[in-house]
């Protein structure tokens, strides 16, 4: 595959020929790139499938504006969290519940969102407490920082960076409000840890996980946006997701889990009396890591897992 042609400044794609390959047998149709960043992923699915459109989603107006002109293409900007109304305005010519097929979830943000200072997601950059992914999200960064109480602070913390100094940093934080700008949130959460927790990685990375979660809703978004995509896809389609963190994996293994699921009869009884029959199968026997050689070409692909699964009845 032509990976060059597929690759800008903006996002480089992970697992991009994994991602294609397992796309390769599904039926003709629209294939939903519900992330689609700089949409390096949708202009590889759209040369190497000629029978395959993409419809793609994303919720930042500078995902928007990467958008090529493409007849095999449509975009429309908003959150997958109501993935059910974006597909009715972009595809209103569909007569059928089941019949999209494909979904691609690549989750979390673009390397674009992280590398703009102004966008504010970067601890390594100095930039406003923005995190916003989109216009849609009520809060920004600022709001959570300078207003939420102790106890809700030290919550998210813990729930969305699993930060094992959550209280101390939401204490120190309330200590030391306003706070104006990623760098000074950074330095206050670097001190409130003890030393040897800032030697490995950089202290203030759970804490920026678990605000960029809390500002876009990203978990709800997601467990939303899977229970539309696994009652719309079609027999024979498949749903594709690369998660960057447990949280969000855990998610995703749940959901699959329970779609992958057929007959609950105790094993003891012969002929089955439920009558439940497995809806979805497993694509691949075990989630997929990118390759050493792709972490060594694209550090940010290191954390990615990607799970997929394949509706074989309705
Ligand atoms: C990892 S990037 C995707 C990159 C893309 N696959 C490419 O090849 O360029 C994730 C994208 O998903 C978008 N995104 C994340 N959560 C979203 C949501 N709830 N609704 C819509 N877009 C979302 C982000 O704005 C970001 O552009």
């Amino acid at each position: 595959m032509d990976r060059e042609h597929h690759e800008t400044s903006y996002h480089q794609p992970v697992m991009l020929e994994e991602v294609i390959d397992l796309f390769r047998p599904v039926p003709p149709g629209w294939i939903v790139d519900a992330t689609h960043g700089g949409g390096g992923h949708t202009r590889a699915l759209l040369a190497a499938l000629p029978e395959i459109n993409v419809l793609g989603v994303d919720r930042d107006p500078d995902a928007a504006a990467q958008v090529r002109v493409d007849p095999r293409l449509r975009f429309i900007q908003g959150n997958f969290g109501a993935l059910q109304s974006l597909l009715s305005q972009a595809l209103p010519e569909r007569q059928a519940q089941h019949d999209i097929s494909g979904f691609l979830f690549d989750l979390g943000v673009s390397s674009h969102q992280l590398d703009v200072p102004e966008r504010g997601f970067s601890y390594h950059r100095k930039g406003p407490l923005d995190m916003r992914m989109g216009p849609d999200a009520a809060v920004a960064a600022r709001d959570v920082v300078n207003g939420y109480g102790v106890d809700d602070l030290a919550r998210i913390f813990r729930r969305f960076g699993e930060e094992r100094f959550a209280r101390r940093i939401a204490a120190a934080i309330v200590a030391q409000r306003p706070i104006g700008d990623t760098a000074t949130l950074a330095t206050v959460v670097a001190e409130a840890v003890p030393a040897a927790a800032r030697r490995r990685r950089h202290p203030a990375r759970r804490v920026f996980q678990a605000l960029r979660i809390e500002v876009n809703q990203e978990l709800q978004a997601v467990e939303a946006a899977l229970d539309v995509a696994l009652e719309s896809v079609c027999v024979g389609g498949r749903i594709v997701v690369m998660a960057y963190h447990s949280l969000e994996d855990r998610i995703v293994k749940r959901r699959f889990a329970a779609a992958l699921e057929g007959c609950t009869c105790p094993p003891e009884i012969a002929v089955c009396v439920c009558g439940k029959v497995a809806q979805f199968k497993k694509v691949t026997r075990k989630p997929i890591r990118p390759s050493e050689g792709e972490i060594e070409e694209n550090p940010r692909a290191r954390s990615a897992v990607l799970r997929a699964v394949e509706r074989i009845s309705i």
